[in-house]
């Protein structure tokens, strides 16, 4: 991932708001150091554990920059209130938590405190990560402390002022932070419970698949669609609504193995989470399958493509040039007859989000940046079209797969909306 935004906090509004009540939040003492243990005294098992807890969390995805050693941090996080780094999580104990205790490393990750006091930003989702039980913590604990250490400091952040003052943040951690485990529903079954503690903790997937409110904190119902990068994270909710409804076991295959033949692939922020995913036992990411399904509206029925709307003059003409450049551009892997489509066995076009979803930024996006090779499947690239292509060729040839092939109403504004999304992806 190039960077990740979160639009995580201004979190002044809201320590005004919470008034003296915060002042119990900012007072965090510090934690002794204690002296690193040498890797051979941390249990096997619990270490192997570890791998799957830190891959579930993604940490490492956020925790290394890019071309940087794992886990050393240095990631710049673009937020509309300026630039946050990851930290140095390897435990080095001069840049990194190498001198942590099990002790300070669970408050870090219950309550966003580091060892020594100071409030972490929550652009580190702690407010999932809160609901880790006390031996999931000791496991991740297990996993990172057995790393290599690598030396390295993650440069100052650059935030509008009054942000780089953290005590603020004890007013935001009022009022999004409720620490600590859930206990299971009792009216619930073992693998829904599961589900859900993975979904809702380690996967913290509700913090790109749920809008924020202006001082990042999210909104309800959770998984009801965000944005992130300028991509679109879709709904969780409404996923019998997609062309073809889907099932558990296609949300579990995509989840796996970044890809599902009736959905087509995982493409932007979303590709990291499933190839961290291909890493958790499959009985794990079905748990979270079958706690997703549980959130559908049983009783939405798939929507039929609506009719594409009586079209103008202009729009006519758009989508006959962006079906004389998909021609050119595309039809070689993506029509129908292409070899791609039919020995790779990949869906039509209009059966991706990408394409029947209500807003076109994953498929601008998807042109511009290509999808890079992929080590573990073949067959799974394109590419990148942001130099060969215009910003009105792009949105002729969204406006054409929209209408021709995802047989929908037409997306208003595609060409601002590609030129914006390009102007937003500049470093
Ligand atoms: C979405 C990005 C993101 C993910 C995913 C993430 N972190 Fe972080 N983490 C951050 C950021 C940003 C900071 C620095 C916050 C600050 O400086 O206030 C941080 C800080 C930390 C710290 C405090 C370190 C210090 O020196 O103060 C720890 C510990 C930590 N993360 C552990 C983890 C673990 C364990 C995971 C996986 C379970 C994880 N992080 C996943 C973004 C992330
Ligand atoms: C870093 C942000 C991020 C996180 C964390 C994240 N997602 Fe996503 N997800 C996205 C984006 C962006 C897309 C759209 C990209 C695409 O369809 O290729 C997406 C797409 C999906 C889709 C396909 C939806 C559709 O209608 O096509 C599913 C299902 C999904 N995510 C589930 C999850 C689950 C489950 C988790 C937690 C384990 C999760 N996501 C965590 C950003 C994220
Ligand atoms: C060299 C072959 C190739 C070319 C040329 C190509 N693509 Fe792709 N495209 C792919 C592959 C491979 C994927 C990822 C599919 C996968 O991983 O299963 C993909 C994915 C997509 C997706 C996401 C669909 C999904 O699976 O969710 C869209 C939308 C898309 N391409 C549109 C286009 C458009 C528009 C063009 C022309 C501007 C284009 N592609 C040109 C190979 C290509």
């Amino acid at each position: 991932m190039k960077k990740t935004t979160r639009r995580w906090v201004a979190a002044g509004v809201a320590a005004l708001a919470a008034g003296a009540a915060a002042a119990a939040w900012v007072v965090q003492p510090a934690l002794a150091p204690v002296a690193p243990r040498a890797a051979g005294q941390f249990d096997t098992a619990s270490v192997a554990r570890g791998a799957r807890i830190v891959a579930v969390g993604d940490c490492m995805v956020c925790h290394t920059a890019a071309g940087g050693r794992p886990y050393a941090g240095g990631l710049p996080l673009r937020t509309p209130f300026g630039t946050i780094y990851t930290t140095n999580i390897t435990p080095d104990t001069a840049t990194g938590i190498g001198n942590w205790s099990l002790e300070a490393f669970t408050r870090a990750l219950r309550r966003g405190v580091a060892r020594d006091g100071h409030l972490l930003y929550p652009a580190f989702p702690y407010i999932h990560y809160t609901r880790l039980t006390d031996a999931d913590i000791g496991d991740a604990y297990a996993y990172l402390m057995t790393r290599a250490p690598v030396q390295a400091k993650a440069p100052d952040n650059q935030l509008v002022f009054p942000l780089g003052f953290r005590p603020l943040l004890a007013g935001w951690n009022l009022l999004y932070l409720r620490p600590g485990p859930k206990p299971d529903d009792s009216a619930r079954g073992a693998e829904w419970n599961r589900g859900r503690y993975l979904v809702d903790g380690a996967g913290h997937c509700a913090s790109c698949h749920s809008k924020l409110d202006p001082i990042g904190g999210e909104r309800s119902p959770a998984f009801g669609g965000g944005n992130i990068d300028g991509w679109d994270a879709p709904a969780l909710t409404a996923l019998l609504r997609a062309p073809k409804p889907w099932s558990a076991e296609q949300l579990a295959l995509y989840l796996r193995h970044g890809w599902s033949p009736e959905h087509g692939a995982a493409a932007g922020p979303m590709a990291p989470v499933a190839h961290s995913l291909s890493l958790v036992p499959p009985e794990d990411v079905k748990a979270m399958a079958t706690y997703l399904m549980s959130l559908q509206d049983a009783a939405a029925p798939s929507t039929p493509p609506p009719a594409a709307g009586a079209k103008d003059g202009a729009d006519a003409a758009r989508i006959r040039q962006g079906g004389t450049l998909f021609a050119g551009a595309c039809a070689g892997c993506h029509s129908e007859a292409a070899p791609m489509m039919v020995a790779g066995g990949r869906p039509p076009l209009g059966l991706s989000s990408a394409v029947a979803g209500p807003r076109p930024d994953n498929l601008i996006q998807i042109v511009l940046a290509g999808v890079p090779w992929s080590a573990s499947r073949s067959a799974t690239f394109m590419p990148a079209f942001a130099a060969s292509l215009d910003d009105a060729q792009i949105a002729s040839i969204a406006a054409y797969v929209r209408a021709d092939i995802g047989k929908r109403a037409p997306w208003p504004q595609l060409e601002r909306r590609v030129t914006e999304i390009r102007k937003e992806n500049q470093p």
